[in-house]
């Protein structure tokens, strides 16, 4: 099927493109929509009341709202507050603010944002007619966000003026059908060489980075940021500390990195909407770089907090706690966010995502560390001990892995990995009779060879943040490390 303005796989940034003059059926679809949109019962209810703000959530009755729809809740004498519809319970709607509420009484009128009854447009494609006939958020994408630093509203940070490039789309979405979207099959060289040489990435690969905290999540983040090989980087600073924002913009990204990245901060003290909405967001501007083709890098740190602002919100709402007090939901939309990145529709475009996972008190066991891994393609496991004792990035190579590596290195590449982890796991095993000198050296070979080579390996695996380590030098190195024989195979 060709692709037209109606279609909803077309290009995210037509409307910057000339428009072509609409074909005879277009008309026709439209003039049906316009029917439609016109013999529709327009709701009567169109502005409720505030009755109840409990902990977070507001409680508005009379108004009949979709979830997900934007709603304005205005009071004399103070700023309107936005307000977006996250459950029901009869008459009464439960809304999330993404402001400050506070100064709001009861009785303040709550209102939809946008008409519900939008007069239908020509150039607008089945799923923006339905988000707006919704009264759906709509936020900025398009090429003017390059360079820039917005927060979840797609309002900028940076101060350096409105954006321009731009168009208002919905970023709900259709999810891609899963056998339209080509397989990882092409390597993608991140600049580090413990994860270039033992836990290859792909193009399109989601992985997750988990770790305690302090243990050096960001600073890997950034390594990735400077060194891979990507069209566009788009950060999402989600929940963490407000400071970072300007950190990772000014000292990791750097100008010359910066021309490249968007960057959506919702730190800490954001709402739990705008802290969930900030990683859609992101995610959704990835997604709108990948459908034009681009290879695009998407950065979110961090995933735990994403599900810690959901859990907010549903346990707000009064859904019940499951697990560690994350309810049911959280499970949920942790899928829904991973599953957008990814490799795009037949080959075009791809999204290579690393998400960073808070594992609390270093506990693998955590709900939303098992969840995570088992959504993920891909799991780097980072380990204090390693980062107490200076050594950096402090990747537990033993404990991580890559689940697409197979798919995109060479048999040697492989080969060669297999090696050094069987070497090092070796090491590792005996560390503690070697260490009191309980071992003779002689009675089991391959622990004296896993000695001799301990401390290469060990160099092999540290690396300067400010130092990059090219995957071609990488696998160079790793025959050393390894003290593999010229054609080793
Ligand atoms: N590659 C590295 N080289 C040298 N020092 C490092 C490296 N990585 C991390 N560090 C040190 O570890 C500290 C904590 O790192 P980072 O902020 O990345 O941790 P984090 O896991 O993101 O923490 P949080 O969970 O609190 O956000 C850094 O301030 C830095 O001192
Ligand atoms: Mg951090």
């Amino acid at each position: 099927m060709e692709s037209t303005d109606l279609d909803p796989e077309a290009a995210p940034d037509e409307a910057l493109q000339p428009v072509e003059p609409p074909a005879p059926s277009h008309w026709q679809e439209f003039l049906d929509r316009a029917r439609k949109s016109a013999q529709r019962d327009t709701p009567l209810e169109v502005r409720g009341t505030l009755t109840r703000l409990t902990g977070l959530v507001l409680e508005a009755t009379g108004i009949r709202v979709p979830v997900g729809a934007q709603c304005i809740v205005t009071q004399r004498a103070r700023e309107p507050v936005l307000a977006e519809v996250v459950g029901f319970s009869g008459e009464r709607a439960f809304l999330m603010p993404a402001g400050d509420v506070y100064g709001l009484s009861s009785g303040a009128a709550v209102a939809p944002a946008a008409p519900f009854v939008p007069v239908p447009r020509l150039h607008e494609s089945a799923d923006e007619a339905h988000a707006a006939d919704a009264g759906m958020l709509r936020l900025p994408l398009g090429d003017g966000l390059l360079g820039r630093v917005i927060d979840s509203q797609g309002n900028p940070l940076d101060r350096m003026g409105p954006i321009a490039n731009v168009t208002s789309k919905s970023f709900s979405r259709k999810p891609i059908n899963a056998m339209d979207r080509a397989p990882v099959r092409d390597v993608l060289d991140t600049g580090v060489r413990a994860i270039n040489a033992l836990l290859t990435v792909g193009r399109g690969q989601r992985i997750g980075l988990f770790a305690g905290s302090g243990v050096g999540k960001s600073v890997l983040l950034g390594m990735m940021a400077r060194y891979t090989q990507a069209d566009v980087i788009v950060v999402g600073l989600i929940g963490e500390r407000g400071r970072e924002v300007k950190e990772f913009i000014e000292d990791i990204l750097g100008e010359q990195g910066r021309a490249r990245s968007v960057v959506v901060a919702a730190p800490a003290d954001a709402p739990p909407l705008l802290r969930m909405q900030g990683a859609t967001y992101a995610t959704a501007i990835a997604e709108s770089f990948r459908d034009r083709g681009q290879h695009v890098l998407l950065l979110m740190d961090s995933l735990t907090r994403y599900a810690m602002a959901q859990r907010e919100i549903a346990l707000a709402i009064g859904e019940p706690p499951a697990t560690k007090g994350y309810p049911p939901s959280c499970f949920a939309k942790l899928p829904q966010l991973v599953e957008r990145s990814g490799n795009g529709l037949n080959g075009v475009g791809s999204i290579t995502a690393f998400y960073t996972v808070l594992s609390e008190g270093d506990d693998q066991q955590d709900p939303i560390v098992d969840a995570a891994r088992a959504i993920l393609d891909g799991h780097i496991v980072l380990s204090r001990t390693l980062a107490e004792s200076g050594h950096y990035p402090a990747i537990d190579v033993e404990q991580s892995a890559s689940r697409v590596m197979h798919n995109v290195v060479s048999r040697e590449h492989f080969e060669l990995a297999r090696r050094f982890r069987s070497i090092y796991s070796k090491y590792e095993r005996g560390r503690d009779l070697i260490q009191i000198g309980a071992y003779a050296n002689g009675s089991d070979p391959a622990l004296d060879e896993a000695i001799a080579l301990h401390e290469g390996m060990g160099r092999f695996l540290q690396q300067d943040m400010y130092e990059a380590a090219s995957l071609d030098e990488v696998l160079e190195q790793l025959k050393v490390a390894t003290n593999a024989e010229p054609g080793y195979l």
